[in-house]
């Protein structure tokens, strides 16, 4: 197959960052996607109404001219968020979820939740709202190994939470493992995941390949050969409940290529393109149209996309770096080879 057209994907999990770095990076996304939910682990995060129409407008000025591009906005829920907050935000029109990041799990999360309970009343209330709760997925206790900090969270806390809240939707992002995998097949239907580019193109080898390799470090953290392999078969299986978000999470090179570099890997540059790449190498080029366009779209109660977009097959080298404010920025797959390309 030498091209592809597809409905116009959606990004269900992006970071797009603030200030003189969106005019970098959202022509990016705009020029694949329809709509992204926009993660909102600012500093300061975004946990009301106002800051999130604020957000918006800023993002929506950057992008390009003669582009439709709709921001799908989210609040990060802190321990103190006031249980009215969900209801204005319904009301609102623009909000589309909210988002539990643990407290210290990754990058920008200080602000997270600490105690689950704390947040009850506003768990209720999405409940009560449908809207979407999309839980980053990962223990924080320094005692539990990196590699296993998503298997203990879907134990520990996950299950009870979904015992205590058995009617509210929850998006299990970045999903890394097999265990995340059996747990969702086997959830109530308002139990979805999303799936990265990276963690179906890599494992936690290609962090250490011959010397430490700070573009491949993201959260959760790239895991063992079997787990990726889980994640390619839920993707291509045309299970619904497995849709495409990114995790597109920009840092300035010298903020990763550093003694203690941040977490996150920009794939935003080449991201349909990318898993168009490893949906041919399964044979299941048939079921990405699903996976990208539709199952995210109807689990968010929101239509398709109504144009398209095309694929070709054209080898072509992704470039070596990118403007990124005052900063450079270090795509992925930066000076290497991919195989799809974006018809213009
Ligand atoms: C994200 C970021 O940089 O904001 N980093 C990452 O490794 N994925 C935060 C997150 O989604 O965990
Ligand atoms: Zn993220």
């Amino acid at each position: 197959m030498n091209s592809i057209t597809l409905i116009r994907p959606d990004d269900w999990h992006l970071h797009v960052r603030d200030g003189d770095v969106l005019k970098d990076i959202i022509p990016h996304t705009a020029a694949r996607f329809g709509r992204a939910i926009i993660m909102p682990n600012l500093k300061p995060p975004v946990t009301t109404t106002e800051q999130a129409a604020a957000y918006q407008q800023r993002i929506l000025a950057a992008v390009p001219q003669g582009i439709t591009f709709t921001p799908l906005m989210t609040l990060y829920l802190t321990d103190n968020m006031p249980a009215k907050e969900i209801s204005k935000a319904k009301q609102s029109g623009f909000i589309h979820a909210v988002k539990y990041y643990p407290a210290g799990a990754t990058t920008h999360s200080d602000a997270g939740v600490t105690n689950l309970k704390k947040t009850f009343a506003v768990l209720e209330s999405l409940q009560q709202h449908e809207i979407p709760l999309l839980i980053h997925g990962e223990v924080t206790d320094p005692d539990v190994d990196i590699f296993d900090r998503e298997a203990v969270f879907i134990d520990r806390i996950l299950q009870p939470l979904l015992q205590d809240f058995p009617d509210l939707k929850v998006v299990l992002e970045h999903i890394t493992t097999t265990h995340a995998v059996d747990f969702i097949q086997s959830a109530s239907p308002n139990i979805a995941a999303t799936i990265t580019p990276h963690h179906l193109l890599f494992n936690r080898n290609d962090i250490f390949q011959g010397g430490i390799r700070p573009h491949y470090y993201c959260l959760p953290i790239l895991k063992r050969e079997q787990h990726r392999e889980a994640l390619i078969k839920a993707a291509t299986s045309g299970n619904p409940k497995f849709f495409l978000g990114t995790d597109s999470a920009p840092h300035p090179q010298t903020a990763k290529e550093s003694a203690c570099g941040c977490a996150g890997m920009y794939s935003a540059h080449a991201a349909i393109e990318l898993y168009a790449e490893v949906f041919e190498q399964n044979n299941a080029l048939d079921k990405l149209e699903g996976f990208a366009s539709i199952f995210g779209a109807e689990y968010y109660q929101l239509p398709i996309n109504n144009d398209k977009i095309t694929l070709i097959k054209e080898p072509h080298k992704i470039e070596s770096q990118y403007s990124f404010g005052k900063e450079i920025l270090i795509p992925l797959k930066a000076g290497e080879t991919i195989q799809w390309k974006l018809a213009p």
